[in-house]
């Protein structure tokens, strides 16, 4: 057992623009943040991930950096972060930097040079080249929709971006970015900071000679990610990035990979490795797109038996080989209780036993803010309120093809990262109390409902349940360390799970749905000496735990049993 602080801790993501405004201008900043980190600190969180606050032009909400070594100024001066990563560190919370290596801002001094001329010593920072045919140089799609080339009449050329056409793709074939970017690193791990989210990782490298992706329909563009993710040079630059920078510090890396499973995500994160500690994936977040068409826009149900097998795949693998990032929500996804609970009956209890899954799970468990209050989707009438350029672009994509504009409109209410990215409602005033201004995008109008405020008031409050989560894993080494075996493989609606640590052993079961299905544990536990850990309902007389027994909906309870 390979034991580590960051096996140990529990994330807590911070969205900055959308936490606290601190200084009454509609947008979040580092400011609102340092005022929050006493209920932070409350909720017994370990570690900040604080998504981008580099300086940006904002055209993605900071991950276009224009200067990596200085900070937006919506949220603040560096004087404002040195002060933030102290405050925090007071209180024995550690900050995870979210840093974009793929990528900058088509602001950012190097692209401004790169674009100039040809012959511009900064030309090959990033990745340049003629047209085909008079078109774009190959047919790979962006992630947000469109060619992932961009015409600049200047030298008559293309440059790429893999995302929007203001975040060209640094090129990671050329020496000096490399050095650049370790020297970058390096200057924030002087500073203190305690790791970093890795942002779009997997793509820093690109097929040799940028070949065109298969087309068998003969579509403008297509979703070639298998030429642009997880290639083998990156691992050897990740590898370089460790051995240089990385090693001579005490933090944590999670990187953000898409486009993977758990054997091919040990080449990151395999104890043998030195590259990364752990990686996000993907493969729960795809159990409701169907493939192909328009990716992640392209809905489908989801369903529980496939879950448990993208779940225990992960869970299996990763044992004493790796470590696992367990998520349900992060500022790309719709929120998880709108997603996978039940945002309106029953909240309340899907919130907990969603959370208690993530809890539940081996590996590192990641809280997006708000999750913990169970704060849900929104669904603005005008598309006028959205402000996500992915869901900006999908739009004008969709209408162009002439879709009938409701249509589109139900999709973004699902899927659109704008859902994840209202202001955090702290309490009942206007605008839940997250600005005293207009918010740069509206608050979600149930916030009167559901608040920071409220939750702390009540003792059953999915913040209190939260709360008591991340306390169990500092009690028990077996949540944190022990071996995950999933139960009733084939049970389309409960979820349950063992994890073993020596003689102990935890029982995790969830119901997953809306109904009260019964419950038929294999014989081998031994329930002859059960602890309760925590439930989300009140468990006595007839609910009493023996082989057989009947659920509440989005009933959640985890027992500990001894041999
Ligand atoms: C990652 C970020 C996302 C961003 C993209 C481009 O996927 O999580 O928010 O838009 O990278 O940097
Ligand atoms: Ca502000």
């Amino acid at each position: 057992m390979n034991k580590k602080w960051w096996k140990e801790s529990v994330v807590y993501q911070i969205y900055p623009i959308s936490f606290m405004d601190g200084n009454g201008d509609g947008v979040g900043d580092l400011r609102g943040i340092m005022s929050k980190l006493d209920y932070l600190k409350d909720l017994g969180v370990d570690v900040l991930w604080i998504c981008p606050v580099y300086k940006s032009p904002n055209h993605d909400n900071g991950y276009d950096i224009s200067d990596y070594q200085d900070i937006m100024k919506e949220f603040g001066t560096m004087d404002d972060f040195d002060r933030l990563l102290k405050e925090a560190h007071m209180r024995g919370l550690k900050i995870m930097m979210d840093l974009v290596l793929n990528h900058t801002s088509d602001e950012h001094p190097w692209f401004i040079e790169s674009r100039a001329s040809e012959d511009n010593p900064k030309r090959d920072y990033y990745i340049w080249r003629k047209g085909k045919n008079g078109g774009p140089p190959n047919n790979w799609e962006s992630y947000f929709s469109g060619s992932v080339w961009q015409y600049d009449e200047t030298t008559d050329e293309y440059y790429l971006h893999l995302y929007s056409k203001h975040q060209p793709d640094l090129n990671w074939e050329n020496e000096k970015v490399i050095d650049s970017m370790h020297e970058m690193v390096e200057w924030w791990l002087k500073k203190g900071v305690d790791g970093f989210r890795f942002d779009a990782i997997a793509h820093i490298v690109k097929a040799v000679g940028l070949p065109d992706g298969e087309n068998p329909n003969h579509l403008p563009t297509v979703r070639a990610y298998e030429l642009f993710s997880n290639l083998e040079n990156v691992h050897t630059l990740l590898n370089n990035l460790y051995k240089s920078v990385l090693f001579h510090y005490d933090i944590m890396t999670v990187g953000e990979t898409s486009g993977l499973g758990p054997e091919q995500a040990l080449s990151y994160v395999g104890d043998t490795r030195n590259e990364l500690n752990m990686v996000f994936q993907f493969e729960h977040m795809q159990l409701d797109a169907a493939s192909g068409g328009s990716g992640k826009w392209n809905l489908r149900p989801w369903n529980l038996l496939e879950l448990k097998k993208v779940m225990s795949n992960w869970q299996t693998v990763m044992h004493e080989q790796g470590w696992n990032a367990n998520y349900w929500c992060n500022h790309d996804q719709p929120r998880s209780i709108s997603r996978f609970g039940d945002d309106s009956q029953y909240r309340v209890e899907s919130a907990k036993m969603l959370a208690t899954f993530i809890h539940m799970l081996e590996g590192t468990p990641y809280i997006y803010q708000g999750e913990e209050i169970g704060m849900t989707n929104i669904a603005f009438q005008s598309i006028d309120d959205y402000r996500d350029v992915e869901t900006l672009n999908f739009y004008e994509e969709q209408m162009n093809q002439g879709v009938p504009e409701e249509q589109i409109m139900e999709v973004i209410w699902k899927k659109s990262r704008d859902n994840a990215r209202t202001p955090m409602q702290w309490n009942k005033s206007e605008e839940a109390g997250f600005t005293k201004a207009t918010p740069w995008i509206r608050v979600n109008s149930n916030y009167p409902l559901i608040n920071v405020e409220d939750a702390l008031k009540d003792p059953d409050s999915i913040y209190y349940y939260y709360k008591k989560l991340i306390a169990l894993r500092k009690q028990h080494e077996v949540i944190v360390y022990g071996k995950y075996e999933l139960l009733l493989p084939l049970d389309t609606q409960i979820y349950a799970f063992t994890r073993t640590l020596g003689d102990v052993c935890l029982l995790v079961i969830l119901n997953f749905f809306g109904e009260e299905p019964e419950l038929n544990l294999p014989s081998k536990l031994h329930l002859s000496s059960k602890e309760l850990l925590i439930s989300n309902y009140s468990i006595k007389g007839d609910d009493e735990l023996s082989t057989t027994v009947r659920l509440h909906p989005y009933e959640s309870r985890v027992y500990m049993l001894k041999a």
